[in-house]
Formats: structure tokens, C-alpha cells, sequence
């Protein structure tokens, strides 16, 4: 594991951005895996700044969901889906086919589960997987005890994250969802390239058992340990318990 420490968000996306353009230059169809939440906006904003300057053509780029809230309204502003058209698909100006997704409104939800894993696995696999961090060490949805060998399936949120994200539902814990589907842990550990961004002091717990504590599944991002190639970009608030 590779860890890269930055001084702030800003310099954590700009750094991200520029290793998917570099991507992108090689590999023009690149799938590309995308996280939501927070911390990840930096990076989408300036891979779209590099797209709009012509430093890289991300025209043939795919992109790929980490993880849906089970139950919300189709249309809703903080599904997944809407999140990503918003913040990546739409600024970096490609369409909605080049953009897949778990179906989090499927009358059976484990069919959808194994459909994503396929079709993962038909669209050749993901080559760089985007990844935040939980404040309680989660990964994607995969909360703490998530098995290390996980596929793609329904969670149940933790309050923790739940409390953690009901910023994004105007600060009502109730809108919140219980449930997710999200990339199972081994789902991730197939990415070719997986980069896990994390800033701010309130993760600075969980980055330092993900990376210097041991591989367990009580702390899911350590599963980063068993990848050939992970980076993980710290902010030096986010770093200030590594040794
Ligand atoms: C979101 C996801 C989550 C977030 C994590 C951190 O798709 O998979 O693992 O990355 O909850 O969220 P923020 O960045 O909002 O602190």
C-alpha cells in the first residue's frame, strides 16, 4: 500500500484527477469507479477542469457506482445515481450509457446484487476504483464485520453512518435509508487500481487502523492491505495518527 499525504482536499483531488487523466490518456475507456459522499467532489472537480482545458479526453470513459441507497423515490437528488449524473457524469459531458449502477429500486434486490457483480465483470472489470472512508472504517457500504470476501449485496447502515449521513437529507436522521447495496469487499479488492482519498480529523481513527492496524473485518478499509495496488491520500489532519 502506497500512502500519499497532501496538505489539504484540494491538493488530494487535483493529485487523484491528474492519475485518471494519466488513465485516461492510456486507456481511453477506461471503467472508471466512483465514490460518493464529501470528500470525493475535489477530485471530480478537477478531473473536469483538466476535461474542459482539453489536457484529456474522457469522452470514452465509463463510469461505475460504489454503492445505491436501497428505497429512495427514483429521481430522488441524494440517490446515488442522481449524485453521480450530477457531480461526474454530467461535468465531465458524457451520457447516461456510458454510467452504470446498482438497481436500489428492484422489486428483488439480491437478482440486482448479482447482476452488478456481472456486469462488472463483462465490462471487463473496473480499473480504478475511487474509494472514501467511514468514520467507523467502512468502505463503500461495507460496514465494520462486512466479510474481507464480500460480493455485491444489501446492507444494513450503521447508526454511526447513518448519523453521519443525514447531512445530506437536511439533517433528518429519518430520511436517511437503513438499507444499501453496495460493491461487496472482495467486489473492490477487483479493481485494478484502487485509490482511497480521506481528509479531515474525523478520520484520522480509521485511516491509521486501515492502514498500520491489523487486516480485520472489523475495520474494512484495512482489506486495502491485501490489494497489489492501493494508494491511499491522506490530508494531514486524516494522517495525524499515522506513526
Ligand atoms: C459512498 C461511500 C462511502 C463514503 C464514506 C465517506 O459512495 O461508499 O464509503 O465514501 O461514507 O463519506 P464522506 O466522504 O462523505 O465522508
Amino acid at each position: 500500500m502506497e500512502v500519499v499525504i497532501v496538505p489539504d482536499s484540494a491538493a488530494g483531488g487535483e493529485l487523484i484527477a491528474e492519475a485518471m487523466a494519466d488513465l485516461l490518456r492510456r486507456k481511453p475507456d477506461a471503467l472508471l469507479g466512483v465514490a460518493t459522499g464529501s470528500t470525493p467532489l475535489p477530485i471530480y472537480e478537477a478531473l473536469a477542469a483538466k476535461v474542459a482545458a482539453k489536457e484529456v479526453d474522457a469522452s470514452r470513459a465509463r463510469i461505475c457506482q460504489l454503492d445505491e441507497y436501497v428505497g429512495l423515490p427514483a429521481g430522488h437528488p441524494e440517490s446515488y445515481r442522481s449524485v453521480v449524473l450530477r457531480e461526474v457524469v454530467e461535468p465531465l459531458g458524457l451520457d447516461e450509457d456510458s454510467f452504470m449502477g446498482p438497481d436500489g429500486a428492484a422489486e428483488d434486490v439480491a437478482a440486482a446484487c448479482v447482476a452488478y457483480d456481472r456486469a462488472l465483470a463483462e465490462a471487463g472489470g473496473v480499473d480504478l476504483q475511487l474509494l472514501g472512508i467511514g468514520t467507523d472504517g467502512h468502505i463503500g457500504f461495507n460496514e465494520p464485520c462486512s466479510s474481507l470476501a464480500s460480493r455485491t449485496r444489501i446492507k444494513t447502515l450503521t447508526h454511526r453512518t447513518r448519523v453521519d449521513n443525514a447531512r445530506f437529507f437536511d439533517g433528518d436522521i429519518e430520511e436517511v435509508p437503513h438499507h444499501v447495496i453496495t460493491q461487496g469487499i472482495g467486489t473492490i479488492l477487483e479493481a485494478r487500481h484502487l485509490v482511497l482519498l480521506a481528509t479531515g480529523e474525523a478520520k484520522a481513527d480509521a485511516v491509521t487502523l486501515a492502514v498500520e492496524g491489523p487486516l480485520s473485518a472489523l475495520v474494512p478499509a484495512s482489506a486495502l492491505q491485501l490489494h497489489p495496488h492501493a494508494t491511499v491520500v491522506v490530508d494531514e489532519a486524516a494522517a495525524s495518527g499515522l506513526k
